[in-house]
């Protein structure tokens, strides 16, 4: 199966969901044709994570200047775009406010339709705008904010097979580099930390694994690290200590993340017949030793494996834009008082799990 054809359409795409302010043009024969960004890590680093009031104001400054500058870039008149796609969420509902207003304020004043796009589903379509990977496909989502597996067999067409019943996997990576006073965000710290430990020194816990069900854990491991931090006290902070600690939580991590994944591609072949490719998408994704682990998982179940570069794996504008372009191309537009979301599954059917639930800055 092969993309639907397009005709040169350019769309608008609009980020504020958490700490990134983005706007993005992207035209239909997957071109980025421009994608300023700005990061507010500096203005959230002495907090140790998000500050959902710092987060509004952020965007509030900075969205307005980033899509002239979008336009400027890339030397597109707003009469050139065919919509105007936002994330409407999940997020922190102060920045999806902002993104959302602009976004109906420019549909309304230039008539152009609105593309109210789930964070989630702009993720889950990545692989698309960068690959034009055919449906169906198994997307292993690990951010700040979640860690789920999603069947994408078509735009709107998902089945969550599996979410984290406690803290997303980028969430724990976060709150480990607090323990130890890495600073935020943690993931690329810890790893940096971890950088000639030994992994098998510090024996941490790796919960679900084997079980038949999908779903993730993480408070365990995250418990068993703090415990290990306190009985080693200051020493803890010994480069061979530190390394070793590291090493083993993101070996853990990796160990977790393939184990559920597989079970995860399991039940997509019995789904589907066959095993679909496997994309991975979120901050998380970035983690040389979980990356390398995935694709050792991928050659080993005999599927592909895709993890799009870092810049559109993490959140940014791009990926809105083209999740808004396949919803335009379905006629899938959104009324003008279409409302901000701060939860909203991708797959309808998902229940949240009992106790469950990302608790990290999206929850
Ligand atoms: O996708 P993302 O930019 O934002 C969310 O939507 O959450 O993901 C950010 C998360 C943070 O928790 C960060 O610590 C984690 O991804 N992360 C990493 C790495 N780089 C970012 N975790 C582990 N290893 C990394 N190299
Ligand atoms: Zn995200």
């Amino acid at each position: 199966m092969s993309l639907p054809r397009r005709a040169g359409r350019i769309v608008l795409g609009i980020e504020t969901s958490c700490d990134e302010t983005a706007a993005a043009l992207v035209r239909d024969d997957r071109t980025v044709l421009a994608a300023p960004l700005v990061s507010q890590l500096a203005e959230h680093a002495p907090y140790g994570g998000i500050v959902p009031e710092i987060a509004a104001r952020a965007h509030l400054e900075r969205l307005d200047l980033l899509i002239a500058r979008a336009l400027a870039e890339s030397g597109v008149r707003p009469a050139d775009v065919a919509a105007i796609a936002v994330t409407a969420g999940p997020g922190l509902i102060g920045g999806l406010t902002v993104g959302l207003l602009t976004a109906k304020m420019l549909a309304l004043v230039h008539g152009k339709p609105l593309l109210a796009v789930n964070h989630l589903e702009a993720h889950a379509l990545t692989a698309r705008l960068t690959d034009a990977l055919p449906f169906p496909y198994l997307v292993l989502l690990v951010s700040g904010g979640h860690c789920q597996l999603q069947l994408v067999r078509g735009v709107g067409r998902y089945e969550r097979l599996g979410t984290t019943l406690d803290d997303a996997v980028g969430e724990a990576f976060d709150k480990l580099a607090k323990m130890l006073g890495l600073g935020y965000p943690g993931g690329p710290r810890v790893e940096a930390a971890a950088r000639g430990g030994d992994p098998s020194r510090f024996p941490l816990p790796r919960p679900m694994l084997g079980e038949r069900h999908c779903n993730f854990s993480f408070s365990g491991l995250k418990t068993a690290a703090r415990r290990l931090v306190l009985e080693l006290g200051p020493a803890v902070l010994e480069p061979a200590n530190l390394a070793d600690l590291c090493a083993g939580f993101e070996q853990a991590v990796a160990e977790i993340l393939v184990d559920r994944t597989r079970r995860a591609l399991d039940v997509a072949r019995e789904r589907l017949g066959t095993a679909p490719p496997l994309v991975v998408a979120g901050g998380v994704a970035a983690n040389r030793r979980i990356g390398s682990a995935l694709r050792a998982l991928a050659h080993e179940a005999g599927v592909a494996i895709l993890i799009p570069p870092p810049a559109l794996c993490t959140d940014n504008a791009p990926i809105v834009a083209w999740a808004g372009l396949e919803r335009l191309e379905l006629g899938l537009v959104d009324p003008l008082d279409v409302p901000a979301r701060a939860r909203g599954p991708l797959d309808p059917t998902a229940e949240p799990l009992l106790g469950a639930g990302a608790k990290g800055p999206k929850a």
